[in-house]
């Protein structure tokens, strides 16, 4: 019998649980996470060791030092996450792992070590889509939260409007043509001269600045109403600054980035509600490391609330990646049978329609 055949049969056995310890993996980006969820939505444990300090020397993610710099504590950070939630090796009945998408060399790391952990434990592996995880941050933080919703996800690598009809059921219902909406915080973040990650910090000063003191634009896409468009706001951006440089003029740096930020979040707030909306659904789910900021926070809220819709975002933790949200999202897999194969590999790009 494969490992996949007997992985299969101790399903079965594992439903009846009353409890079910995932270990999970998340290793996509630049934090290497290792966490322990009882039952889906109870967090024993939430361990994440960011690069961000070596990867802010160079103003962005460097793929082959993230891949690296995981295989160095991949290890130590299982380890802590096993000791903080008082869990040994053997308690835990499977092992979930960030599969895609992502950085090809970092998600090996998490790939291999979730391999061998569940191979030597004989427990099933679970390959999670790492978008499947921010959006199941939210089954953590509203424990009775339930599908179906619109999910707005806004991170560093994706922005997407998603309605989530049940577990594991997607349907897309827009993205951006170009640039996510993260990388644009990033980029302006970086001409301004505020480092890396930019998001954070231009929350932070946009806090001090007038939101309508310069006028960007607001990309609407005549024929498709739900798809983003930012790389022509970061060039508006940058060309604004070129300009009052060329005139010897200074800029209130405040003001730009409340300006810009401002920007982002109309759009992604009106696209949002009208797809709500659209499909008819009371119910507003936020994800990814921009569902932390502020303002998205602030205005979505208002908006729903005038529209009698219900609008849930996870802590900023869980926001940003961590592995609670993956070992979430291969709890819901592992109940439909959803499990994997040792040959499971990382898969860099890896559309949300296209899970099973
Ligand atoms: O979800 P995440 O941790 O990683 C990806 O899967 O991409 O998102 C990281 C992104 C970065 O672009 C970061 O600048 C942005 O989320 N971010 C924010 C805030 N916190 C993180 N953007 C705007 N405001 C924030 N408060
Ligand atoms: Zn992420």
């Amino acid at each position: 019998m494969t490992y996949l055949q007997q992985m299969t049969e101790k399903i079965s056995t594992l439903r009846d649980k009353k409890r079910i310890t995932i270990l999970a993996l998340e290793t996509s980006c630049d934090e290497t996470a290792a966490a322990v969820v009882r039952n889906g939505r109870e967090v024993l444990s939430n361990i994440i060791s960011s690069q961000i300090d070596t990867h802010r020397l160079y103003g962005g993610v460097v793929p082959e030092i993230a891949s690296r710099k995981h295989v160095e504590v991949i290890s130590q950070v299982v380890s802590h996450a096993l000791e903080e939630s008082n869990t040994s090796m053997e308690e835990l009945d499977a092992v979930a792992v960030t599969y895609g998408p992502g950085l090809v060399g970092a998600l090996l790391v998490g790939v291999s070590a979730a391999k061998a952990i569940a191979f030597g434990l004989s427990v099933p592996l679970i390959g999670v889509h790492h978008i499947e995880g921010h959006i199941s941050a939210n089954f953590i933080e509203y424990k009775e939260l339930e599908p179906p919703f619109v999910c707005l996800i806004v991170s560093g690598g994706h922005t997407q409007i998603v309605h989530v009809k049940d577990y594991g059921e997607y349907e897309l219902i827009g993205q951006t043509m170009d640039d996510a909406a993260g990388e644009a915080f990033d980029k302006v973040a970086r001409v301004l001269g505020l480092g890396y990650p930019g998001g954070p910090a231009v929350d932070r000063i946009a806090k001090e600045g007038n939101p309508a003191a310069i006028s960007f634009p607001r990309v609407h896409l005549r024929e498709k109403p739900y798809d983003f468009s930012f790389s022509g706001l970061k060039t508006a951006v940058i060309n604004y600054l070129h300009n009052l440089e060329q005139r010897g003029e200074s800029y209130c740096l405040e003001d730009v980035a409340a300006s810009f930020q401002q920007a982002v979040v109309d759009v992604l707030v009106e696209k949002t509600i009208d797809a709500a909306l659209k499909l008819n659904q009371k119910r507003i789910v936020m994800a990814g490391g921009v569902a932390a900021n502020s303002a998205l926070k602030r205005q979505m809220e208002a908006e729903a609330e005038k529209r009698q819709i219900q609008l849930y975002y996870p802590t900023p933790v869980l926001c940003t990646d961590n592995a609670a949200m993956i070992a979430c999202a291969g709890y819901y897999r592992l109940l439909q049978g959803e499990i994997s194969p040792l040959s499971l590999n990382a898969v860099p790009y890896l559309p949300i329609t296209q899970i099973q």
